[in-house]
């Protein structure tokens, strides 16, 4: 198939797009490159071994959009541009309604003026806000709200894609919902390059073991967890990219909408990440105990049963091949694409 992958220079996009071209997809990428280098998209080519179409252009550019599907013959569109920085988007609310929204908008009207039905979209388990339980199953009541814009976004696309399928107009629709992506392709030569001092847990250890960052906070250890931190659901990033692939292999029924959690099932606290990193990498990493960051949850993870009966796909890396191939990332790379 050929795959329009916007926001394919980004984090999970260039992992995803090395999976799609190993079974057989031909891809069209489109990144204003606002969080991201055209190097990821170079060093994707030197991956996959082969030049990519790659359009240097925002998603909220109707025109633009218009050209690239009159273009090419599209068959479905995996949607990851967005912004996504938790703690900007509480400041800067706007930027992130606009950016998110009417790129989804105007992404989806030309899609639909084009023909093209099959859509997935990168949601995540933030969707669920502070769940009522553990582990989160996808059926779980959605809140009206949750606390921070970014988040907001998400449920307001999801909602907007509920609302188009049950149009009637054969639309084939699968939010994944990604719970917390981490690690790097094995090669090391591409992985997560956050633009400014990382929010989150893996990017920041991994800056702290490069010596970037002189320590790790890690916030609040009296939560009712087994060791106080919080727990969260990693998955490696090339597991997540599969995930992709088997979601457009396996086609959501027309007009019916499909959310699928995409995680491992198995929660991993601050504490426990930390130690597999010092394993993996053979450095110690510093930390102190900080603060609960206002806004985090005691635990999440995801009841991932939905994938497999669904999608025929579970994850198969562990939390120690994501942090040995995140370790290898960072100290190749200790600026990221910079150089
Ligand atoms: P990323 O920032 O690395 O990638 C997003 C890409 O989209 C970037 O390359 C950026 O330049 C591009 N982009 C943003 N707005 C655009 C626009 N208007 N037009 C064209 N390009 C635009 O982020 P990522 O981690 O790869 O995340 C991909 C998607 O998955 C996002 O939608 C994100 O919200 C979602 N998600 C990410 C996580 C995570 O922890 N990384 C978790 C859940 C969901
Ligand atoms: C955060 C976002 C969430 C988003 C997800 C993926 C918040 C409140 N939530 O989730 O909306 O979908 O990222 O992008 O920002 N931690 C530390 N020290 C740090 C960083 C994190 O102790 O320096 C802890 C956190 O308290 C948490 C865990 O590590 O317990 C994971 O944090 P993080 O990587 O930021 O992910 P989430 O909080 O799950």
């Amino acid at each position: 198939m050929n795959i329009l992958v916007t926001g394919g220079a980004g984090y999970i996009g260039s992992h995803t797009i090395i999976e799609l071209i190993n079974n057989g997809h031909d891809v069209i990428i489109i990144d204003n490159l606002s969080n991201s280098s055209k190097e990821a998209v170079t060093r994707t080519e030197k991956i996959v071994g082969k030049v990519l179409t790659f359009y240097e252009k925002d998603v909220r550019d109707k025109q633009a959009l218009e050209e690239i599907f009159s273009k090419h013959q599209i068959d479905g569109v995996i949607h990851f541009a967005g912004l996504k920085a938790v703690g900007e988007s509480v400041k800067v609310p706007l930027k992130y309604y606009n950016n998110n929204l009417i790129s989804t908008v105007s992404l989806l009207e030309i899609m639909e003026s084009h023909d093209v039905k099959q859509l997935v979209f990168s949601s995540s388990a933030t969707v669920y806000g502070d769940p009522a339980s553990v582990p989160i199953k996808e059926s779980a009541t959605l809140p009206a709200k949750v606390t921070n814009s970014y988040g907001q976004t998400k449920l307001i696309i999801e909602t907007m894609l509920m609302d188009l399928v049950i149009t009637n107009n054969d639309w084939q629709i699968t939010a994944l919902r990604y719970f917390n992506p981490i690690g790097a392709h094995e090669s090391g030569t591409i992985g997560e390059d956050p633009s400014d001092i990382p929010n989150n847990l893996m990017p920041y250890v991994s800056q702290v073991a490069v010596g970037k960052l002189k320590e790790l906070s890690v916030f609040g250890n009296d939560y009712p967890t087994r060791d106080g931190t919080g727990v969260r659901d990693y998955i490696h990033v090339a597991d997540l990219a599969k995930a992709h692939v088997a979601a457009l292999s396996t086609p959501a029924t027309p007009n019916k909408y499909r959310a699928i959690n995409i995680g491992t099932g198995k929660g991993t606290s601050v504490l426990e990440l930390v130690n597999a990193f010092e394993h993996a990498s053979g450095v110690k990493i510093p930390y102190k105990i900080a603060d609960r960051r206002l806004g985090d949850i005691a635990e999440c993870y995801a009841d991932s049963s939905l994938a497999q009966s669904i999608l025929g796909w579970q994850a198969q890396k562990t939390i120690e091949d994501a942090c040995a191939d995140s370790w290898r990332w960072q100290s190749a790379n200790p600026n990221g694409y910079k150089g």
